[in-house]
């Protein structure tokens, strides 16, 4: 997500924060700024677009002498990507700068809370609420960490902050709730920063920060307490990464790191999504409840990984909602006069929101006279764009071409749409929502859960990798999860792969089985009743063409025990929402035998990570 950093000390600030922001650049980005304070001021430039249009812009204008300075690279999440909208937010009385990694979930509240009081906002992001409340508390108290504790406590969702105060030269204060924030400590200099990355080149002494905590630095000292002033332990430690280690926070790829972020991007995806009296709201909905109402079909349409999150919508919407869904690929939809009017509702998934195809299917779509619903993890994107309404998985930027975190959080956004349609059409009762609602919020420790056992997956992968054939099985939603697994070895470790629908098998695949083929099993839960059972004689299928079998399996399901070679553990789930869990062992093996095939796993051959021709 968004790369943040301040400093205090005797270097040139603008110089010492633009060489950090330089170094989170990986992270992705759509704006980019810096404020510093000097002389009682603060003075701020920053651009929409790459770093390069704020050196320009600094070069044209450039800020006054100081050693005291906050930046940040922004990664577009409420509101688009635009000057107005980048970081540092400056409060209405001038007196407050503030970067923000992360989601304020009540901002609306706040900010109508502001606006009573008189203060007039000029941007729309959640960020510029904790801005002006900070300089309301900072006026009352004059004193920045004091005003940083207070308006902490107001805040939910999860949260970076880094402030500057006009008025005071010595401090930058940071806070940290969920988001990431480590302190550099360096000779007369000390940082703050979303990443070591970012201060590397200047110190690789680092403090470590623990949740809900607020940070002081000056040029001499650190001072850390939690929110409510109370003064916290630390931990300290000496960063020995390489400057491109850092940058993978000491991965080795960028997709095993992006791996390892799924239980924050499924958070952040979820963070926020219903007002007070517990609705379901959209980010951006141009489409009204009647609509939605009058729908009697729902096509989803997109690519690749992104439409494997399709497979699973499906599941979800029309049991939720009762109405029909087709799942199509967005190369094959208009090409095939399908059936499309106005009470079509049409669902599209796209992690980058410039996929060629998926663009022409909904332009064809919209042609029809179609409604369309777009899930994107790029704000301002061409796709969010030309929709109807838009649902943002907030993923952070997806770098490794094998798209994983956009996978889970494409997922739990087809599920939260799935809600909102029921709430709409009134074919759940609110309990039932908010008792979905309360599982899905189960989720991100789960997938935790399961990343923990990720030696266990990479012990499994080097027994295999001299394999060549792979099959992979599921049900239900299952099924899905087995296409999305044999699609990531495909990607990085190029090897042949085949995801079934279990029921199939015996009516084909089962031929290509024998001794040599793995074949990995995604076993509905014990209390998905019949589907389980009919999994564990699937399973027995295959065991007697000898095969080995590697299942993944509901923690205590002794069941299938005695037929499988390997068992990989996944927490208690409803059947419903086991994608969600049951995909990350398949992605942390299809990285570990790629990397121990020696292929570069971020950028697989003949593959682009946005398709944008058709
Ligand atoms: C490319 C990528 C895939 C991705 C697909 C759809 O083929 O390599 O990982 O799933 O495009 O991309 P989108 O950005 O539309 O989700």
């Amino acid at each position: 997500m968004c790369g943040i950093i301040g400093y205090v000390g005797s270097q040139d600030a603008t110089r010492v924060i633009l060489d950090g922001l330089k170094r989170v650049e990986y992270r992705g980005y759509d704006s980019a700024g810096i404020a510093i304070e000097a002389g009682g001021k603060l003075a701020v430039a920053k651009r929409s677009g790459k770093l390069t249009s704020l050196v320009t812009e600094l070069a044209a204008h450039p800020l006054p002498a100081s050693g005291h300075g906050i930046g940040h690279t922004r990664w577009a999440t409420h509101g688009g990507p635009t000057d107005n909208n980048a970081h540092p937010h400056v409060s209405a009385d001038g007196r407050v700068a503030l970067v923000h990694n992360g989601i304020i979930e009540n901002f609306a509240e706040l900010r109508a809370e502001l606006e009573a009081r008189g203060i007039t906002f000029i941007s729309q992001t959640d960020t510029e609420a904790a801005a002006q409340l900070l300089a309301l508390e900072l006026a009352a108290c004059d004193d920045l960490t004091q005003a940083m504790r207070l308006v902490c406590a107001r805040l939910k969702g999860a949260f970076t902050l880094v402030a500057l105060d006009a008025h005071d030269s010595e401090r930058v204060v940071a806070a940290r709730r969920d988001s990431p924030l480590v302190v550099g400590l360096g000779e007369g200099e000390n940082f703050v920063a979303s990443d070591v990355a970012s201060f590397i080149s200047y110190t690789r002494e680092a403090l470590e920060l623990g949740q809900d905590q607020v940070v002081t630095i000056t040029r001499s000292s650190v001072t850390v307490t939690d929110f409510a002033g109370n003064p916290v332990p630390t931990r300290r430690f000496h960063v020995d990464w390489s400057p491109a280690a850092a940058e993978k926070a000491g991965f080795d790829w960028f997709m095993r790191k992006e791996i390892f972020e799924q239980p924050r991007a499924v958070a952040d995806t979820l963070l926020g999504r219903t007002t007070d009296d517990g609705r379901l709201v959209l980010d951006e909905v141009r489409i009204d409840a009647a609509e939605l109402r009058l729908a009697n079909k729902i096509v989803v349409v997109a690519c690749g990984t992104a439409y494997y999150a399709g497979l699973v919508a499906k599941y979800a919407i029309e049991h939720w909602t009762r109405v029909p869904v087709e799942v199509e690929l967005a190369s094959e939809f208009r090409y095939r006069d399908p059936i499309v009017d106005s009470r079509t509702l049409c669902i599209t998934i796209s992690q980058s929101g410039e996929t060629m195809d998926t663009l022409q299917a909904i332009r064809y779509a919209r042609a029809q006279g179609a409604r369309v619903i777009a899930i994107c993890n790029t704000v301002g994107a061409t796709i969010p764009r030309e929709s109807d309404a838009v649902l943002y998985t907030r993923a952070g930027p997806e770098i490794g071409v094998a798209s994983t975190k956009g996978f889970l959080t494409q997922v739990s956004a087809t599920y939260l749409l799935g809600l909102y349609l029921a709430q709409v059409r009134g074919t759940m009762f609110a309990d039932e929502i908010s008792r979905w609602l309360g599982e899905l919020g189960a989720i991100p420790d789960k997938i935790q859960q399961v990343l923990d056992q990720a030696e266990r997956v990479y012990a499994l992968a080097d027994s295999l990798k001299t394999t060549q054939d792979f099959i992979f099985l599921g049900r239900h939603v299952g099924s899905a999860v087995a296409l999305e697994g044999a699609l990531k070895l495909k990607e990085i470790a190029y090897l042949h792969a085949e995801g079934f629908a279990a029921g199939e098998l015996k009516h084909g695949p089962i031929a290509i089985i024998d001794e040599t083929t793995p074949v990995f099993v995604v076993v509905p839960p014990t209390g998905a009743g019949q589907l389980h059972e009919k999994m564990v004689s699937n399973i027995q299928e295959v065991r007697a063409r000898g095969a080995s079998v590697v299942v993944l399996a509901e923690r205590g399901d002794t069941s299938v025990l005695p037929y499988a070679e390997h068992v990989l553990e996944l927490p208690i789930t409803p059947v419903l929402l086991q994608p969600l869990t049951a995909t990350v062992p398949l992605q942390l093996f299809a990285c570990e035998l790629a990397t121990l095939l020696g292929n570069d796993v971020d950028q697989p051959r003949n593959l682009a990570k946005s398709v944008t021709v058709e």
